[in-house]
């Protein structure tokens, strides 16, 4: 499998940063990484290289995912997919912390190590201690023959093409895009219906498009972030599938615009951190069109009432009540719908563009913040 961009001819162009042009790039990223994977007779995804067969498949019992900074918070996104669409008890753990706790490694677990780099020292040694120890490892990995790609015994490659900010927006995309495959997948050798799994394949077809969609709107998501780029502290909140969302938003901000972001589940807020709300405290809520639609608009109106300044990023259609009304509330900005289970890859376009904008009206190095390299490659 090969990529179509030429790490060689890759530069930002007319683009002010590498990272503008490469959350521009993104729904051509997202074009490729489901290209010739969906399978619409079968309602299933094609994934010739995990090299396993479908007994192999069907023998899993847990999933475990691996990975640093946002390719964790990702981590976190996909096991809520192999959750829900395959039923099988899946988490994410920093690979970071896996190796130092003297992790138990299960034969029927199957490891999953994300990476962009593939050179991620952190990464590559948790997959080195699962092997040492007979675990099966996969990888979604984007630089192909990287090292994490070459220690792995299959995977997905993530075709982002070669991405050079620092902070890190297609290949994230495409994590997220490998994980719903690698989800469909798991699902439809177990109980998911080929109806289900055709209902997916369609809003995945659709998420090219609509990251379009978001990306068009990029003036008015600046408007939102020039009123963020004051606060010296912000909270992102989300709950279940929102709140990797809050921890990506969050990590955004925090590596371009250096200003103290931080995530929380909308549900801990009364538990502590509502004490900090304030007129000087933003929080940017992300309240998807779900479940907990009701729980979350009513943390909204928790935040309100103490004069927190507040952005929503959330659906067409959701009612906010008072809370629109509310003197610090400053935007709410709505994503495109799809199937319940992909919001977060819509969801995080905002938060990507919101993080920018805002470091750009601070006058910082967007491709090279300060005390950051784009791959850690040691300890
Ligand atoms: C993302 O914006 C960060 N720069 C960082 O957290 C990154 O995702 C992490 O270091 C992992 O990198 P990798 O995907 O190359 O392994």
């Amino acid at each position: 499998e090969t990529v179509d961009v030429d790490p060689a001819a890759y530069e930002a162009g007319e683009h002010e940063s590498f990272m503008h042009k490469e959350m521009l790039e993104q729904p051509a990223a997202a074009a490729r990484v489901l290209s010739g994977r969906l399978d619409e007779r079968f309602g299933t995804a094609h994934l010739g290289g995990l090299n396993m067969d479908a007994r192999e498949t069907r023998a899993i019992r847990r999933v475990k995912i691996l990975g640093c900074g946002s390719a964790y918070y990702v981590g976190q996104m996909g096991a809520a997919l192999v959750e829900e669409l395959a039923r099988i008890p899946a988490d994410a753990e920093a690979a970071s912390e896996f190796r130092y706790r003297d992790p138990v490694i299960e034969p029927d677990t199957l490891y999953v190590a994300v990476s962009q780099s593939g050179e991620t020292i952190d990464t590559l040694l948790a997959v080195q201690e699962i092997r040492r120890k007979g675990g099966r490892v996969i990888g979604l990995v984007n630089v192909v023959g990287s090292a994490i790609a070459r220690e792995c015994e299959g995977g997905i490659y993530l075709h982002a093409g070669p991405e050079v900010a620092v902070a890190s927006t297609k290949a994230l995309t495409n994590m997220f895009l490998g994980f719903s495959l690698l989800a469909l997948q798991l699902g439809r050798v177990r109980d998911l219906s080929i109806a289900d799994g055709r209902r997916l394949i369609n809003g995945l077809s659709r998420v090219p498009e609509q990251i379009q969609e978001i990306l068009d709107r990029e003036a008015e998501i600046a408007e939102v972030a020039s009123q963020l780029a004051a606060a010296e502290s912000l909270f992102f909140v989300g709950r279940v599938r929102g709140f990797p969302v809050a921890r990506e938003g969050a990590q955004k901000f925090k590596e371009i615009s250096y200003r103290h972001a931080e995530a929380y589940q909308t549900s801990e807020l009364k538990h502590g951190p509502l004490a900090l709300v304030s007129e000087q405290v933003p929080t940017v809520a992300i309240v998807p069109d779900d479940e907990l639609t009701d729980r979350n608009v009513g943390a909204l109106h928790e935040i309100a009432a103490r004069r927190g300044p507040l952005v929503v990023i959330t659906h067409e259609g959701v009612d906010l009540g008072e809370v629109e009304a509310s003197p610090n509330f400053l935007a709410r900005i709505d994503v495109p719908r799809n199937e319940r289970e992909l919001d977060p890859v819509l969801l995080v376009v905002p938060l990507q563009l919101l993080a920018f904008h805002a470091a750009m009206q601070l006058g910082h190095d967007i491709d090279k913040p300060r005390n950051l390299a784009k791959s850690v490659t040691v300890e």
